[in-house]
């Protein structure tokens, strides 16, 4: 099967987020599995940077947009990754070459682009028309999140329009459903499409123009990154506005869970790692653990138990539930390490927490890829209480690292982890389910307790690296899912 894939991160070229992860390990899993694989991503300054053989990649075409009265002129290079696997950078540099993905950095936080709807109409335009100029005839094309949203309506149209011999079949993934990509009436134009389409029941959504509403009406199929989160947004309690127009499309929805890259996020021959473990061999975790409190320059001991996130600072991570268990917290034994970077007054708070607890507490500002594994690896356990997560990586990079997860039973955190309450049998993580400082507060206790029981632990432990986490199961149920729209 020949698949388009489009999306605006990839992994390692660009990343805010787990989306650069999911569409890697997909096109990377898809390919191994036989398929033709191309994947059209930005040419941004970040990719430009880490990876500057990229800018002699030739032109292996160019197509032109016509957006909003001036016509613009996009590249495409081509870069092949394997014998089925090409991605595709799409280049154009007045939108792409800049700072940030999204956003660039101010004295008061970071700032989206103003431009952000035009930048990714662009984009989407210019995969559609670069599709049919080098003419890839996929049988697929997997558009993610708003960026891409309106790809599957220009095929829809064109396809039909333009008499193609085959359209291809859409599918429409959403990670994150409250990232819409609105902007006010008069940028519809931008899109090159129709006046008619700007109607309630396709691009319109309160007046304004809706690029992930967009992708939810116009694929054949509609997916998320979990079976719950695919139940939840049908609700209004998750459905950020849109649980009408996804209970509407109720039919063409559903959930996969995502996986991990097992060649990227693994503890028996990984270079970030001081030391190797599997969990037959668990000695090389405790080298790490020591190594990682001596990194982070906490107290090196081995019988405190240690605490990880990594996480944008967001109001749906819950980072605030975190500050707010310490204070609780304040009296047990226990350290904790957060790697993050976002909003400025979360980053404030965690400041103020690292200089209450300095021999407990570390904050590490920024992204760092080393040191995300590190801590993965040197951490008792990950605390993840997200407001909502659509699937959410940590939990299941935790479990593989032998890393016991403690999560807010929401999303592909809820799918991802047992509880020894729901299975004792097949315990791998906590769970606790109101996102209140309370309750985490509750599940770090249970932690400490299953801490001071070595053997039940250890059970934990071996338990999650054995459970099925990698990618080949995802790949399989999108394989299936194409194969359907297919028939
Ligand atoms: P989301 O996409 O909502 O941010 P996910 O759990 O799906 O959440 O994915 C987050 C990804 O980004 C993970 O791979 C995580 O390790 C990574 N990440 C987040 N913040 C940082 C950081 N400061 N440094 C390194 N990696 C980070
Ligand atoms: C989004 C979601 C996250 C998910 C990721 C990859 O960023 O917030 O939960 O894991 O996409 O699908």
């Amino acid at each position: 099967m020949r698949i388009l894939i489009a999306s605006s991160e990839l992994f390692p070229y660009s990343k805010t987020g787990g989306l650069a992860d999911m569409t890697a390990a997909l096109a990377k899993y898809l390919a191994r599995a036989g398929h033709e694989v191309h994947v059209f991503t930005p040419w941004y300054r970040c990719v430009r940077e880490a990876f500057p053989e990229t800018a002699d990649l030739p032109a292996a075409g160019a197509v032109e947009i016509d957006i909003g009265g001036s016509p613009l002129i996009a590249t495409v290079h081509r870069l092949d990754l394997g014998k089925r696997l090409a991605v595709w950078f799409v280049r154009h540099d007045p939108f792409f070459d800049r700072e940030g993905l999204y956003d660039v950095h101010t004295p008061t936080g970071r700032a989206a682009y103003p431009d952000n709807f035009a930048r990714f109409v662009f984009f989407s335009r210019a995969v559609v028309e670069a599709m049919r100029r080098l003419e890839l005839a996929p049988a697929i094309v997997h558009a993610h999140d708003w960026q891409t949203g309106l790809i599957p309506l220009l095929i829809r149209h064109r396809g039909w329009y333009e008499f193609w011999e085959q359209v291809p079949r859409t599918v429409f993934t959403i990670h994150n459903l409250v990232f819409q990509g609105r902007a006010a009436a008069h940028q519809f134009a931008l899109t090159g499409l129709p006046a008619y389409y700007f109607h309630h029941q396709a691009c319109e959504f309160y007046g304004d123009v809706n690029l992930l509403k967009t992708g939810i009406v116009f694929a054949d199929a509609v997916t998320t990154v979990s079976p719950r989160y695919a139940r939840e947004i049908t609700t209004p309690e998750f459905g950020a506005g849109l649980d009408g127009v996804l209970r509407a499309r109720r039919r063409a929805l559903s959930g996969i869970l995502n996986g991990i890259d097992e060649d990227v996020w693994q503890t028996r021959a990984n270079p970030h790692l001081p030391a190797a473990y599997d969990a037959g061999h668990l000695e090389g975790k405790a080298v790490c653990k020591a190594a990682l409190q001596r990194e982070m320059e906490l107290p090196e001991a081995p019988q405190t138990p240690l605490f990880g996130t990594i996480s944008r600072l967001e109001h749906q991570k819950g980072i605030d539930l975190i500050l707010q268990a310490w204070e609780l917290l304040a009296d047990e034994p226990w350290q904790y390490v957060l790697l993050g970077s976002g909003d400025p007054r979360l980053e404030e708070l965690a400041r103020v927490a690292q200089q209450r607890w300095p021999d407990r507490f570390r904050f590490v500002q920024g992204r760092d890829e080393g040191l995300a594994h590190r801590i993965e690896a040197g951490a008792d356990f990950y605390l993840m209480p997200s407001r909502y997560e659509p699937c959410g990586l940590n939990q299941m990079y935790s479990l593989r690292y032998g890393t016991v997860p403690i999560v807010h039973a929401v999303g592909g955190l809820d799918d991802a982890v047992v509880d020894e309450e729901d299975d004792p049998e097949r315990a791998t993580g906590i769970k606790f389910r109101e996102p209140t400082a309370a309750a985490l507060a509750a599940a770090i206790r249970r932690a400490l307790e299953l801490y001071a029981q070595p053997e039940t632990l250890v059970a934990f432990r071996r338990r999650g690296m054995q459970a099925d986490v990698g990618w080949r199961r995802a790949a399989r149920e999108y394989v299936a899912l194409y194969r359907r729209l297919l028939r």
